[in-house]
């Protein structure tokens, strides 16, 4: 069954900070963005579509390498993920029973076990699934400086990306997510929850490694981890066909 991916590299990483978008950043000399087309092209997947910024077209279309069998095209985002999303997702014409990945261009490190456990979940009957990962920190909620509440752990995880879904699921969400106004979702199995009632969500297991980089101090471990990563062969275990460890293999 053809499986499409959406990878979301519209943002403009105001956490993150520096000269350019998160997405156009480089972890080792290489643009999370380029790293993370390459991960999700070894994912599985046939089509890929990259939402950037507008004024993000024409550079990415001149970084962005095509991976071999994999169809690429570039589309513009807009302000919110949320928007980023649909429109990719708009851009994407295919059949009501295919499975549709969403990712974040901020996870360049994603491994293939990821999306294969996520896409092999909806194959299996469920409508949407995440990569979820337990909670290590006690979590409260906080208004101010005042804590109000320490719900139990048990039971609350971490969500990642690459999320798996059911076009028709997640066209659905984003339908009506767009009638409402309602941008704030931060995942679109959130959106799934919020818009498509009755939606069967599976969580599947989530990688550490796999983290999201949102700040400086997350370029600074993605770079560690990628060194990790070094002379682990790229169908095994590190991040797809990542140039940086080819590099250093070959000794230059
Ligand atoms: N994203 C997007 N379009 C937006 C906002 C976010 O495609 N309008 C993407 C980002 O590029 C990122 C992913 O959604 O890959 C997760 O968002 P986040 O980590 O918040 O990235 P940024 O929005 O870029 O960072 P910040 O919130 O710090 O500005
Ligand atoms: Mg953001």
């Amino acid at each position: 069954m053809p499986t499409d991916a959406i990878v979301l590299a519209a943002g403009a990483g105001e956490r993150l900070g520096g000269a350019v978008p998160k997405a156009f950043a480089s972890l080792a000399d290489e643009p999370l963005v380029v790293r993370a087309v390459r991960a999700v092209a070894a994912g599985g997947v046939d089509r890929i579509v990259v939402v950037v910024s507008p004024d993000r077209l024409g550079e990415a279309a001149a970084i962005l390498e095509i991976p071999s069998g994999v169809a690429l095209s570039i589309v513009a985002g807009g302000p919110s993920r949320v928007d980023s999303a649909r429109l990719g997702l708009a851009s994407l014409r295919g059949d009501p029973a295919d499975v549709v990945i969403v990712h974040d261009a901020a996870r360049p490190l994603v491994r293939p076990a990821t999306f294969r456990a996520a896409i092999a979940a909806v194959l299996a009957g469920a409508d949407a699934a995440s990569p979820t990962l337990p909670m290590l920190d006690t979590i409260a909620f906080v208004t101010g400086d005042q804590i109000s509440a320490i719900p139990p752990r048990a039971g609350v995880a971490r969500v990642q990306t690459p999320q798996a879904f059911r076009r028709t699921v997640l066209a659905r969400a984003h339908e009506a997510a767009a009638a409402a106004g309602d941008v704030s979702a931060t995942d679109d199995c959130g959106l799934v929850l919020r818009y498509v009632p009755g939606a069967r969500i599976t969580a599947v297991a989530g990688d550490e490694r796999n983290l999201k980089i949102t700040t400086s101090l997350d370029m600074e471990l993605a770079t560690r981890l990628l060194a990790q990563f070094e002379g682990v062969g790229p169908e095994d275990e590190g991040p797809a066909g990542d140039r940086s460890s080819s590099r250093s293999s070959s000794g230059t």
